[in-house]
């Protein structure tokens, strides 16, 4: 795993993410207290906010291990069943992109999650018969971009539910200098300051950005992560001051070129994108818009000012509107 070593294993390691990290340590330590399971844990949010990092942590802090899988490889039903028969008491499962399960097997997760048993169905036509199949007491912790991507029994089932928001510009900076003394890059305040800021709110990316910036700092200085190596390093990467990526870039370009700014519906956006309405709205526009840089309105998405100013463009007011 190429972050490894760089999550953190426990809450208080944790950075960031107050909210969630503090309902999850008065769970874990009521129910280490009563010594059952942990109820089943929905964590939402875009990738690469530590969704993943948060189930080890869970599992961690329980004093548990934990079986990772995820929702487009369970293929059929009996690679689950196979899972959950196989796991020891108080176990956490991860499945990561629950919202891609089949639905025959999302099925086999009901009675798993609610009784801890499995109905396994033995024969076929007028012959076949279930039978109940017991499982150790677990705790399933599922992943998705977005809750209202599951089914509603299936999200009914979850006791604890949590939503990862994109990182504070404070909280990036402390993980960017978390990171860079596990790795033991030299890194003033100041580079790490802009690594974090560039990192589009994510710590995937901080990460990613930080293993560049080493590199470049190793290659063209002297190993030291200054302000003025992280910029150059950051500008031979492309990386703009947002830390923008293509599809960030062409969906602002394509309401400001092609819808004159907005408003523009989610699913003629899309269409002109060519990416899919869920990754638009799942992923895209909730950073767009804690930059300021795209409105939501009932009529459509609106590029903003700012995300003119940022492009070196004018933005359409009044005084050059053609009615
Ligand atoms: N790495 C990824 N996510 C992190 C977080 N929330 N805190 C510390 N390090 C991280």
């Amino acid at each position: 795993q190429y972050e490894a070593g760089l999550r953190p294993r426990t809450l208080d390691d944790y950075i960031g993410q107050d909210r969630v990290r503090e309902n999850l340590q008065v769970a874990i330590a009521a129910a280490r207290q009563r010594g059952e399971a942990l109820d089943h844990v929905l964590v939402s949010g875009p990738p690469g906010l530590g969704k993943t990092t948060l189930a080890y942590v869970i599992a961690n802090e329980l004093g548990v291990s934990m079986k990772a899988s995820s929702g487009p490889v369970i293929e059929r039903p009996g690679d689950l069943a196979a899972i959950l028969t196989t796991l020891q008491r108080h176990e956490v499962l991860f499945i990561d992109e629950i919202h891609r399960l089949a639905p025959a097997i999302e099925e086999i997760l009901y009675p798993a999650m609610e009784d801890y048993e499995l109905d396994i169905v033995i024969g076929q036509g007028p012959g076949a018969r279930s039978v109940k199949v017991p499982v150790q007491p677990f705790t399933l912790v599922a992943a998705t971009t977005r809750t209202g991507l599951l089914t509603a029994p299936l999200r009914s089932r979850f006791g604890i539910v949590h939503r990862l928001d994109y990182y504070t510009e404070a909280d990036m900076i402390e993980i960017v200098t978390r990171s860079g003394r596990i790795l033991g890059v030299p890194l003033s305040a100041d580079a790490a300051t802009e690594v974090a800021r560039r990192s589009r709110g994510t710590p995937r990316i901080a990460n990613r950005l930080l293993r560049r910036v080493r590199d470049y700092a190793q290659v063209r200085a002297d190993g030291t992560v200054t302000l003025d190596v992280a910029q150059a390093a950051l500008v031979l990467l492309e990386v703009d001051a947002y830390g923008f990526d293509e599809v960030d870039r062409r969906l602002l370009r394509t309401i400001i070129d092609k819808f004159d700014g907005g408003p523009v519906g989610v699913n003629t956006l899309a269409a002109a994108l060519g990416e899919e309405r869920d990754a638009i709205e799942d992923i895209y526009e909730p950073f767009l818009m804690q930059v300021g840089f795209l409105e939501r309105t009932p009529r459509g998405r609106m590029a903003t000012r700012r995300a003119y100013a940022f492009f070196g463009l004018e933005e359409p007011g009044k005084d050059n509107r053609l009615w």
